[in-house]
């Protein structure tokens, strides 16, 4: 990692909960989408294994490879200067045990440059963080809605809507903080679950769908820029509405192209004095 990049930091994100300050995090895959979410000030880049479902056109997250998210975090770790970047760790790559684990979160770290992984699950994973945050890693957990395992755990809902769900949940998040996490995100619980969290964990929550009692929230920027406009879940507000700019501007360049209006003269190399007319001469030797 290059000198005096990723400056925001795990005792950084530490802080700011201790200060209540709000931690803002976004989901990237790319370099350039990365710059900009990095310059506008996000603190953490995530590049979620969502990098499956909204980058790669599958239609879950299992399909994501270990391969996919070094890749692509090659390239956000490459446009973050200050923000801290966190991979997932796919699935497939943790479930097996500790020793897998590490091996994939040292692949992350070190092939594609991520400061920090996550990985979903509560407790049957806390021995897979131990082994993590003990290779000097960091690791942040992931409870509530956990895509990864959704298909076997009741689909793409929110968990725990009655309080004995919600003290499994922090169950497995207290779990995971003493296993050495050193953040949780907390996806698609109630707004009070979240605050419950938040308040019960000495390490920041973060939340997706999980109210505002969190110590931070995070989104999938392509949702919330609208470049995807598919997934309406009630917690993303859109601030953007990119992929009709996107749709316009593609269709006022092939309107462009096919009517010969587009590359104007300002956009066209001219020749040095005098050489244009010897095109259509004869051949000078
Ligand atoms: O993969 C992802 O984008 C995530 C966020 C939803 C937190 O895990």
């Amino acid at each position: 990692m290059a000198e005096g990049k990723n400056n925001v930091g795990v005792p950084g994100l530490l802080e700011m909960k201790r200060r209540g300050e709000k931690i803002g995090m976004l989901t990237a895959y790319d370099y350039p989408t990365a710059r900009i979410l990095d310059r506008a000030g996000a603190d953490v880049l995530l590049v979620g294994d969502s990098l499956g479902m909204v980058v790669l056109g599958y239609d879950s997250t299992v399909y994501v490879t270990l391969e996919d998210v070094i890749h692509h975090t090659r390239a956000v770790a490459r446009g973050a200067d200050r923000a801290l970047v966190i991979s997932d760790l796919p699935f497939g790559s943790y479930e097996a045990g500790p020793e897998r684990a590490l091996n994939s979160a040292v692949r992350l770290i070190k092939e594609g440059g991520a400061t920090a992984v996550k990985l979903e699950g509560g407790v049957e994973v806390a021995s897979s963080v131990r082994a993590i945050a003990g290779a000097g890693i960091p690791v942040v957990g992931h409870v509530g809605l956990t895509p990864q395992s959704s298909a076997g755990s009741g689909g793409f809902k929110v968990r725990a809507r009655t309080a004995a769900e919600a003290r499994e949940i922090l169950r497995n998040a207290r779990a995971l903080e003493e296993a050495g996490a050193f953040m949780v995100v907390a996806e698609a619980v109630p707004a009070p679950v979240g605050e419950m969290l938040s308040r019960s964990l000495e390490v920041p929550v973060v939340g997706i769908g999980a109210g505002s009692g969190c110590d931070g929230q995070v989104l999938v920027s392509t949702d919330m820029l609208g470049i995807q406009e598919e997934m309406t879940p009630r917690y993303l507000k859109r601030y953007a509405a990119l992929a009709g700019e996107m749709d316009r501007a593609v269709r006022d360049y092939l309107s462009e192209v096919k009517g010969g209006e587009f590359p104007g003269e300002e956009h066209a190399y001219g020749m040095e004095n005098g050489e244009r007319e010897k095109l259509w001469g004869p051949e000078e030797d």
